[in-house]
């Protein structure tokens, strides 16, 4: 592995080279021959729609996420619209955030909703599900839960960014009759119940009408330790009778880690013992995976296996590209065992959990359990795992990345009256123009990236991407993974005409570029216009970059 004072040396040279060639970096060429790589656009092969949900977010109660990130208190001299965080409402809106996961991840198995529903002064203080795992650096709210932050408040937060609710129900320490007296507290219509009562005494006379529900939350490990079969019967028996009120209830079931398949067909066989009709209750597989493991092949030890999140030589960078773009592979995979049971494809991939997850030690407010400084190579990283999902619309309903704010992947960082966008929530910015348009097939060719990986080498693709198509407008986002060579590239649009481009570019001459509460505008996406000719456009895409194409077809 390079030190690294030498490889920050070496960074700054490439910054060097890439600021001398920043002038025709996006300037259209005629010299379309002076290209080594090329994107073709096919416009009249579509995928599929693009899920606005594949956008979707998780906040979990968990260190820093909802006390300090979200909730801040109706009182506190931090901007707030009803306790909830401004300035993340601001930011949220600006990419359309289409849909929220909650309470959890691991906490919502030993949640119970009651708890954070009514008088704010009569809720019970319990303690976290993260609590054994908290530092002594960390406040006491969150190891000790108040419940301040509930049903209501997490509604009131969907609300105001104007997102969809996705509630994740207890499956390992609450009965199932607690499931659906949830949906009845969220969903009954005013007046109706006992619990409507309740909701409306606490502001909210009208249904919350919440259409995504969560079966449970990784039940092979933290929701239950249940073998797939087991869980299947759980699943069953959890989801055989809810209230509808009428409308559509999109039930998720607990699924695999990662590439456990074992898992995938072992639930969908028990649970089709029953009968096929079964599937009728399922809307979605949730499917997480982290990128975690650094080592290299070195080991497989959840501790020792994980990198650092500032730190980093180029073979890391690579490597957690790797491990994201296993992705793909587990998107097709599940779906291919899927398929075995489920020959229509009725029930889709809901991937609920995804993003890198490193070593702790680069919290930006120490004591925050599993926070981390994203940099521009977790850029680069949900670029490429967003740009997976585009590609595979028929497969994927959803996904949220975690966690929001605070945390892992997160798109924001906050502490008290400080905030930032982080790089990743850029890329969420940069990508929002893509949720709701028709996915295209396009091929992307470029010459590979080839690193040294303990001696011998590796390679890794040179350029990946999606496309979009809304009307006349065409969107392509475009990663380069390499850590110091641009690729100068031609762009054509098979069966169409560019009348007018431009571009936005996330991208730094360091490769560990980051955004701080002191320095929050570090790393910001740069706009440009275009011009095209009549063969298209030849783009240089810097090194160490994610860029989004807005083409206007004529
Ligand atoms: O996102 C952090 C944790 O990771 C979640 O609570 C859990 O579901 C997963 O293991």
């Amino acid at each position: 592995m390079l030190p690294r004072r030498k490889f920050l040396r070496k960074s700054l040279l490439a910054a060097g080279a890439a600021a001398c060639a920043a002038p025709m970096r996006f300037a259209a060429s005629a010299q379309a021959g002076s290209a080594d790589s090329r994107i073709e656009v096919l416009l009249d092969e579509p995928l599929g729609t693009i899920s606005p949900n594949i956008y979707g977010h998780f906040a979990e109660h968990l260190g820093g996420v909802i006390y300090d990130g979200v909730w801040v208190g109706e009182n506190s001299p931090v901007a707030n619209i009803q306790g909830i965080r401004k300035s993340l409402v601001d930011e949220m809106r600006k990419i359309k955030a289409p849909v929220v996961r909650y309470p959890g991840g691991c906490f919502a198995d030993s949640y119970n909703w009651r708890d954070g529903v009514g008088p704010v002064d009569k809720r019970p203080r319990r303690t976290n599900f993260w609590s054994d795992t908290e530092t002594k650096a960390a406040p006491e709210n969150h190891k000790f839960e108040s419940n301040r932050f509930g049903t209501n408040e997490f509604i009131r937060f969907c609300r105001l960014i104007g997102g969809q609710p996705y509630l994740a129900a207890n499956l390992r320490s609450l009965p199932a009759e607690e499931f659906y007296r949830w949906v009845e507290y969220c969903n009954s219509p005013a007046g109706s119940t006992s619990l409507a009562e309740l909701r409306a005494a606490s502001g909210s006379p009208q249904p919350f009408a919440v259409r995504f529900w969560g079966v449970g939350n990784e039940s092979w490990g933290c929701g239950g330790s249940f073998t797939p079969q087991e869980y299947a019967v759980e699943f069953r028996r959890f989801t055989t009778w809810l209230p509808h009120y009428g409308m559509d209830l999109s039930l998720v079931a607990s699924g695999p880690s990662s590439g456990e398949l074992s898992w995938t067909r072992g639930f969908f066989e028990e649970l089709l013992r029953k009968g096929t009709g079964q599937l009728d209750s399922v809307y979605g597989l949730s499917l997480h995976h982290y990128a975690w493991n650094l080592s290299r092949g070195g080991t497989t030890d959840w501790e020792k296996g994980k990198g650092s999140a500032l730190e980093f030589a180029p073979v890391d960078w690579y490597e957690l590209l790797r491990e994201g773009q296993r992705m793909k592979d587990l998107v097709e995979g599940h779906w291919y065992v899927m398929g075995e049971f489920d020959e229509q494809h009725r029930v889709k991939l809901v991937v609920d959990e995804w993003g890198p997850w490193y070593r702790a030690g680069s919290e930006a407010t120490p004591g925050n359990l599993l926070e981390q400084i994203p940099t521009l190579r977790d850029a680069v990283f949900s670029a490429m795992t967003l740009d997976i999902f585009n590609r595979h619309p028929e497969k994927v309903a959803m996904a949220n990345c975690a966690q929001l704010i605070n945390c892992l992947n997160s798109l924001y960082l906050a502490h008290e009256d400080k905030f930032c966008v982080t790089p990743v929530g850029h890329v969420f910015a940069l990508y929002a123009a893509h949720q709701g348009g028709e996915s295209l097939r396009t091929i992307f060719s470029a010459p590979a990236v080839h690193y040294d990986r303990d001696g011998k080498t590796a390679m890794f693709w040179g350029l990946q991407g999606s496309a979009s198509l809304k009307g006349k407008e065409l969107q392509l986002t475009v990663v380069n993974p390499h850590v110091s060579e641009a690729r100068a590239t031609s762009v054509a649009v098979r069966g169409g005409r560019i009348s007018a481009a431009s571009a936005a570019i996330l991208t730094s001459s360091d490769i560990h570029a980051h955004n701080t509460f002191a320095e929050p505008h570090s790393l910001e996406p740069q706009t440009r216009a275009l011009t095209a000719d009549k063969s298209g456009l030849t783009v240089v895409f810097p090194p160490a970059s994610v860029t989004r194409l807005s083409l206007e077809l004529g």
